[in-house]
Order: C-alpha cells, then sequence, then structure tokens
C-alpha cells in the first residue's frame, strides 16, 4: 500500500489541463491507480483525479460504495474521459481533497453521458446519475484546471477567499467554511 500526497489548492499542477494518455500505455497505470485508491481511502475521499496526486494525466479513481444506495457499485476507474451529454441541474453540497474543511454547495448538472477507458483499456459509454455523476463531474473538473470554488457567487468566493490563500501557503485554513 502505497499512500501519496494529496497537492492543495494553491498548487499550479491543479489549475491545468492534464494531457491524455496513450491508450497503449493503460496496463502499466495498475500501480498509480492502486495507489490512488490507497491515497482516496485513507483520506476518506469518494473520488481522486490524478493531478491531485501531481500525475498530469486524465485519469480518476471514484468509489462511492460506502453509500447505502451504491453499495454493489465497484470501485471505478476513468481514463481519458470525456463528456457527450449532461442534462438537468441539482444542487449538492461539495468538499475537496485539495481544499480541506471547506464545504459548499454546488449547482451542476443531474445526469451525465461519458466516454472514457476503463482500467483494462476497454472503451466505454456509460450514463451516470445522482452520487456518481455528481463525482464524476467534480473529479473531470480537476482534470481541466477548475475546483468547486470557481462556482460560488462573488459573495461567496469572498468568504472563501482567504482560506484559500491560507490553504495555498499551509495545506490547511485556519478554520473551516460551510456555504
Ligand atoms: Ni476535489
Amino acid at each position: 500500500m502505497s499512500v501519496l500526497p494529496v497537492v492543495k489548492y494553491g498548487n499550479t499542477i491543479l489549475r491545468k489541463k492534464v494531457k491524455f494518455i496513450n491508450p497503449d500505455m493503460i496496463s502499466d497505470l495498475r500501480n498509480l491507480i492502486n495507489n490512488m485508491f490507497d491515497t482516496m481511502y485513507e483520506e476518506e475521499g469518494i473520488g481522486l483525479a490524478a493531478n491531485q496526486v501531481g500525475f498530469d494525466m486524465n485519469l480518476m479513481v471514484i468509489d462511492v460504495s460506502h453509500l447505502d444506495e451504491y453499495k454493489n457499485i465497484e470501485p471505478m476507474v476513468f481514463i481519458n474521459t470525456e463528456i457527450l451529454e449532461e442534462k438537468g441541474y441539482i444542487e449538492i453540497e461539495e468538499g475537496c481533497l485539495s481544499i480541506p474543511e471547506i464545504r459548499a454547495s454546488v449547482k451542476r448538472a443531474e445526469t451525465v453521458v461519458v466516454k472514457f477507458y476503463d482500467e483494462e483499456g476497454n472503451r466505454k459509454t456509460q450514463k451516470f446519475s445522482g452520487m456518481l455523476c455528481r463525482v464524476i463531474l467534480h473529479e473531470l473538473d480537476h482534470l481541466n484546471g477548475k475546483f468547486f470554488t470557481d462556482y460560488l457567487s462573488p459573495a461567496k468566493r469572498k468568504l472563501v477567499h482567504n482560506k484559500l490563500i491560507e490553504i495555498s501557503k499551509n495545506g490547511y485554513p485556519s478554520t473551516g467554511v460551510i456555504l
């Protein structure tokens, strides 16, 4: 088991769009994928994007099986994910391992259809809703250099501004915030 350090808000790798992975190289990712799952479980997250552990790659891991209604859903790996369709809108509170102690309600699509490769290199097109849709969209934002705090209204963003500066300096804020 290998837990990797999670990079925090303020690190430039979290603000850039990551690179797609050569599909022929997917079999080489096994170790990194296992380490990403280990890291996510250790940090008690439900999703993790590769750039959150310092890798410039379009790769994310998700496991929502601790939630009752998803207990039969296996952990999932998404490689080179592209959104084909988004529908509806729903507001859900989010947090982020790269922005500790800050939570906020964010409006995103209710369902999403994505095209991706799984960890075996199989091409898939699948529709997701509920918490899976939410986590996929949050992690995909990471891979595109975005944070959930980018969606806050100017007034709310002002409230978290100093906390985000504290996180970029110290890795954590002086106090938590829920918006
Ligand atoms: Ni996040």
